[in-house]
């Protein structure tokens, strides 16, 4: 189940490729196609196992959804259409499913269960559980109702909450607005800096009445939403990998087609030219609700740079691959504000250090971020993903440009966001990527 993959150094990287569908439309595509009226239509859904973690839960409470190969189709039964699951849901590694899910579940005239896998069951849902129980949910868990499994005791009059996040959390934005819809009267999250907004855009485009004033979401409870056609653009958290291998393999140069640019997702593109990365957005236009466009890339001579405030929550899951970057970049890269990355799939500050220091680079860790020191000459070693689809990934582009073959130990999670990663890798870099 945990297999290991076995990477050898490239000196050239030449191609185009298309990523894989983004991950957290693609979760909620499927969740807000089934509170809506009719038929959603989704091109482009990830497969990823975290998505088909949300689709099965939804399955389970009665929502029939037809896979059609290219096409995946949510008969939605309106708000009040979901019915009690026989059993527990199971979110594997889904963090974005369980924090949603709970705002939706809150909300049903039903009792349910969410637990997932061993990484999910120690991610804190305080922050979702808390504001939720302000609106007058009854949820209880582990730890004083902070863990999963999470056991809800629906309640169909939720109260419509003003809330102001302490840190930006799109995870947390989302689940208080999902539970806005079931509540009579006006939501309102407020976040000291933007996150992703995908739940606004798609709430909108179904009919919701929700906007944005300053750092305020507000959504009109109780709307009729009704069923969309959604093309998913490409993941650009997926892309980001690609980007990487592309500015620091010697002799590189991809165009990568079709990614989501949305601006609360692109701030690795923007810190990446910042440290004199060569990527340009070739072509841009507009799929639906979001802005997609074509990044070309190209090997280039990086510096280390500052990284705080706004843009954490704007490139929140490519610290890993970035640390890559900055392992490579001439001189110092500073992270700070950053202490959300303790308690993602892995602790991304700890693991990640565990993991670059193998490769021989050196970081100082701090309780809120790291400081990497640059030009490392990335070195061959036996890395471990921790159970971490994005350390995976990102070690197995920092081994592209090592002495040695590295080997990669636990990499059966990169299935949670991208199935096909290795494919991709290897039909790209010629060479064969052995997964054993
Ligand atoms: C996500 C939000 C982010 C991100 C996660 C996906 C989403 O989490 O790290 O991979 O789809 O809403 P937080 O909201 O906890 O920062």
């Amino acid at each position: 189940m945990t297999q290991k993959a076995t990477i050898t150094p490239i000196k050239s990287l030449h191609g185009r490729i298309i990523p894989p569908g983004d991950k957290s439309i693609s979760h909620r595509a499927l969740m807000l196609g089934a509170l809506a009226q009719g038929k959603t239509v989704i091109r482009g859904l990830l497969r990823g196992e975290d998505c088909l973690c949300t689709l099965k839960a939804l399955q389970a409470m009665g929502i029939a959804i037809e896979d059609q190969g290219d096409e995946v189709i949510v008969h939605g039964g309106g708000l009040w259409g979901l019915k009690e699951p026989e059993d527990v849901l199971d979110m594997g590694n889904s963090g974005t499913s369980t924090r949603l899910l709970t705002g939706i579940l809150a909300c049903q005239s039903f009792f349910s269960v969410l637990t997932g896998d061993s990484s999910l069951r120690r991610r804190p849902m305080n922050r979702v559980i808390e504001p939720l129980r302000l609106m007058g949910a009854q949820i209880w868990g582990r730890g004083g109702g902070n863990y999963a499994p999470l056991a809800i005791n629906g309640k169909v009059e939720l109260q419509p909450i003003q809330f102001k996040l302490k840190q930006s959390s799109a995870q947390v934005k989302s689940a208080l607005l999902l539970a806005g819809l079931y509540a009579g009267g006006v939501t309102q999250v407020l976040e000291p800096h933007p996150s992703r907004d995908h739940t606004e855009r798609m709430l909108k485009a179904m009919g919701a009445n929700i906007y944005r004033e300053d750092s305020t979401v507000i959504l009109e409870g109780q709307p009729t939403l009704q069923g969309l056609e959604i093309d998913v653009p490409g993941d650009f958290s997926s892309a980001a990998f690609f980007i990487a291998a592309a500015l620091i393999v010697p002799d590189a140069e991809l165009t990568i087609e079709r990614v989501g640019l949305n601006p609360t997702r692109i701030g690795f593109l923007e810190a990446v030219q910042q440290m004199g990365g060569q990527i340009e957005i070739v072509r841009e236009y507009r799929v639906g609700e979001e802005p997609v466009g074509d990044l070309w890339v190209k090997s280039s001579h990086l510096k280390g740079i500052n990284i705080e405030g706004e843009m954490v929550p704007r490139m929140i899951d490519e610290f890993p691959i970035f640390a890559v970057l900055a392992a490579v970049a001439e001189g110092e890269t500073v992270i700070r504000q950053a202490a959300e990355l303790r308690v993602k799939e892995s602790d991304r500050i700890g693991r990640l250090a565990a993991e670059l220091r193998k490769a021989g680079v050196k970081v100082e860790e701090y309780e809120d971020g790291m400081v990497i020191s640059g030009g490392t000459h990335f070195k061959g070693a036996n890395f471990t993903s921790h159970g971490d689809h994005r350390l995976a990934m990102s070690m197995a582009i920092g081994a592209l440009i090592a002495k040695k073959d590295s080997h990669i130990e636990d990499v059966a999670c990169v299935q949670t966001s991208f199935p096909g990663f290795f494919d991709l890798l290897a039909g790209l870099t010629g060479q064969e990527i052995p997964v054993t």
